[in-house]
C-alpha cells in the first residue's frame, strides 16, 4: 500500500484526474485469481481505496464485487468517490438505469461462477452464463415476433423459466408447465449448495411471475394432457435423471445416497428410496420442512442445516464434478470429515476454471480428502473400498456415502411428443449436462430462433 500511495501522489503530482484502485495476485496461487482484481470476497478492496483516497485530493474509484447499495454508504462515508463494475454489468448491462428507475429487483444477478474470466484463460470469446446476449447482442436478440405461436413449455427450471420469459417477450402465448410444487427445477438445490445461485432462482421466478406467462405447478405433462390443450409446439426442458448409476456395488445399501435421492431430503420431497434410509425423526424433520414451507427457502436452509443434517459425521462422496466438490465443500463446512473420491483423475469438471482454482483450495483448508483414479469402488458396511493408482486395495469407514455422479441428459419425454406428432424442441439438462450457462444459452438460442 506505501507504494501504491506513492505512485498514486506521483499521478496527481503530474496531473491525472482520477485515480481507480485495482490490484494483482501471485499467479502461482490457484485461489488468489479471485481474491484480487476480480475478487470473491464483497468488498475486498475498499479499504485500500479509502487508504488512497484519505492521501489525496483528487478523486477516487474503488471496484471489486461492491454491491450499489454498499457503495453508497461507502461514498457516503468519504470511502472514495465512484465505484465501476465489471461482472454485473455483464450479467446486466442495464443496472444503472434499473436503479434510477427504482426497479433494482430486476436487475438480473451475477452468480460469481467465473465463467466470464476463465474464457479468456483459455482464449475464448467473452461470456456470461446468465446473460446469452453478453457478446451475442445481435444473434440474440428479443424481436418482436411476426408470428407468435401458443406454446407449452415442460420444466420450471432455469431452461424452462428462461425460454418462457423470452417467448412471452417477443409476443408468445406460452404456458409454463411444471410437476413440481413451485418453480425452479434444480436451481434451489444448486442454491443450497452453492449461495449466490439463489439470486438468480428468485430473478428467474420474477420475470415469470410478473410476465404474460400462464403457470401451471403441480402439473405432470404428458402426451395425452398437452393434446388437449391444443398447443402450435412444445419446449422441452424437464432436466437431467440423477438417479442410482449401475456398476457400484453396494449402491443399494441403506445410508447410500442418490443426487435424485439427496435432493428430496433436502427440499422436502418425497422419494420411494428414502423411507427406508431415514430414521423417523428425519422423515418428521423432512415433513415439517415441507408443511411450513422452510424448505422452499435455500437461505433458510443452508442456515437450518447448521444445526441438523440427517447425516453421520463422515461422508465419502463417489464423483468430484461439480456436484460432489460443492456438496463437500458444504458438507465440510458443517463439521463433517468428506472425503471425495472418483475414477477419474480430472476433479472439478463443470467448473469454470477461476472457481474451480479457488474451490480446490478452499476444499483443501477445509481438510477435504481428494481421491482421485480410485478403481473397483466397492461399498460394503460402512466402509468403501477402491484401488489406489498405485494398484493398492484400500478402505475407508464411513457414516454415509452419496453418489454425485451418473447424472445424464434424458430425452424420454421429447421422443414421446415428436412420435405424437408434435413439433418439439429440448433444451437444458434434459439434452445432456450443460449446468446453468447451459440452460440459459439454450433457452435464449431457441427463443430466438422461433
Ligand atoms: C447440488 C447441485 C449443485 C449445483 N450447482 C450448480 C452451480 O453452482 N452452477 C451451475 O451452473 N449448475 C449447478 N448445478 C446444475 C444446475 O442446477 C442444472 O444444470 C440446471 O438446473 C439445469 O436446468 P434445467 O432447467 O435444464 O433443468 P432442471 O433445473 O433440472 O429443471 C427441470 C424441471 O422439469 C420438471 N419436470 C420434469 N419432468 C416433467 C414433466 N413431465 N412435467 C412437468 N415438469 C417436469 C422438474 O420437476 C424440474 O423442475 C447444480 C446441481 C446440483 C444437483
Ligand atoms: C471478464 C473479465 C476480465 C477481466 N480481466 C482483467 C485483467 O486482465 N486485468 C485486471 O487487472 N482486471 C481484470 N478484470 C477485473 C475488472 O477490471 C474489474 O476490476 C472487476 O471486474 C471489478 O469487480 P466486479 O467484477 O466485482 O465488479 C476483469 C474482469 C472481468 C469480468
Ligand atoms: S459469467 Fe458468471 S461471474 Fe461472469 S458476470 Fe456472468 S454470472 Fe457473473
Amino acid at each position: 500500500m506505501a507504494d501504491a500511495i506513492e505512485a498514486a501522489r506521483l499521478g496527481e503530482k503530474a496531473g491525472v484526474d482520477a485515480i481507480t484502485v485495482s490490484a494483482y495476485h501471485d499467479a502461482n496461487r490457484g485461489a488468489l485469481h479471485s481474491e484480487s482484481n476480480i475478487p470473491h470476497v464483497p468488498n475486498r478492496m475498499v479499504s485500500n481505496a479509502a487508504a488512497i483516497k484519505h492521501s489525496l485530493s483528487i478523486p477516487v474509484i474503488a471496484s471489486g464485487r461492491i454491491e450499489p447499495d454498499s457503495a453508497e454508504k461507502h461514498i457516503a462515508s468519504g470511502q472514495y468517490d465512484f465505484f465501476g463494475m465489471g461482472r454485473k454489468i455483464l450479467a446486466d448491462p442495464d443496472l444503472p438505469n434499473k436503479l434510477q428507475a427504482g426497479t433494482a429487483a430486476d436487475i438480473r444477478p451475477c452468480i460469481y461462477c467465473y465463467c466470464c474470466v476463465s474464457q479468456i484463460y483459455v482464449s475464448k470469446q467473452i461470456k456470461c452464463a446468465v446473460n446469452p446476449e453478453a457478446g451475442f447482442e445481435k444473434e440474440r436478440e428479443l424481436i418482436t415476433s411476426d408470428c407468435p405461436r401458443h406454446v407449452a413449455v415442460v420444466g420450471g427450471g432455469p431452461a424452462g423459466m428462461e425460454v418462457a420469459r423470452r417467448l412471452s417477450l417477443r409476443g408468445f402465448k406460452v404456458s409454463l408447465i411444471e410437476s413440481g410444487k413451485r418453480l425452479g427445477g434444480t436451481l434451489p438445490f444448486a442454491s443450497i449448495a452453492y449461495e449466490p445461485n439463489e439470486k438468480l432462482l428468485k430473478w428467474l421466478r420474477r420475470q415469470v411471475e410478473q410476465s404474460t406467462v400462464e403457470i401451471h405447478i403441480n402439473t405432470e405433462a404428458t402426451v395425452d394432457t398437452l393434446r388437449r390443450m391444443n398447443f402450435d409446439e412444445v419446449i422441452i426442458a424437464t432436466g437431467a435423471q440423477r438417479s442410482m448409476p449401475e456398476g457400484i456395488p453396494g449402491s443399494d445399501r441403506d445410508f447410500v445416497f442418490s443426487g435424485e435421492e439427496m435432493r428430496a431430503l433436502v427440499l422436502s420431497e418425497s422419494h420411494p428410496g428414502l423411507k427406508r434410509k431415514t430414521n423417523a425423526f428425519t422423515r418428521l424433520m423432512v415433513k415439517a420442512g415441507a408443511l411450513t414451507g422452510a424448505t422452499s427457502i435455500p437461505e433458510l436452509v443452508r442456515q437450518a442445516s447448521k444445526v441438523w443434517l440427517p447425516l453421520g459425521k463422515t461422508v465419502i462422496i463417489i464423483g468430484s464434478e461439480l456436484v460432489g466438490l460443492e456438496l463437500a465443500e458444504f458438507l465440510a463446512q458443517r463439521g463433517r470429515t468428506v472425503t471425495v473420491m472418483d475414477e477419474s483423475s480430472d476433479v472439478g469438471k463443470g467448473l469454470y476454471l477461476v472457481r474451480r482454482m479457488r474451490l480446490l483450495e478452499e476444499l483443501n483448508l477445509l481438510g477435504v480428502m481428494l481421491i482421485r483414479k480410485a478403481n473397483n469402488i466397492v461399498i460394503e458396511n460402512h466402509k468403501v473400498s477402491y484401488t489406489n493408482s498405485r494398484g493398492q486395495v484400500r478402505s475407508l469407514k464411513t457414516d454415509h456415502v452419496i453418489v454425485a455422479k451418473g447424472a445424464s441428459g434424458d430425452t424420454s419425454l421429447a421422443e414421446a411428443f415428436k412420435e405424437a406428432g408434435f413439433t418439439t424442441h429440448t433444451i437444458g439438462d434434459c439434452d445432456g449436462i450443460s449446468y446453468i450457462e447451459g440452460a440459459m444459452e439454450s433457452a435464449a438460442e431457441l427463443a430466438a430462433s422461433l
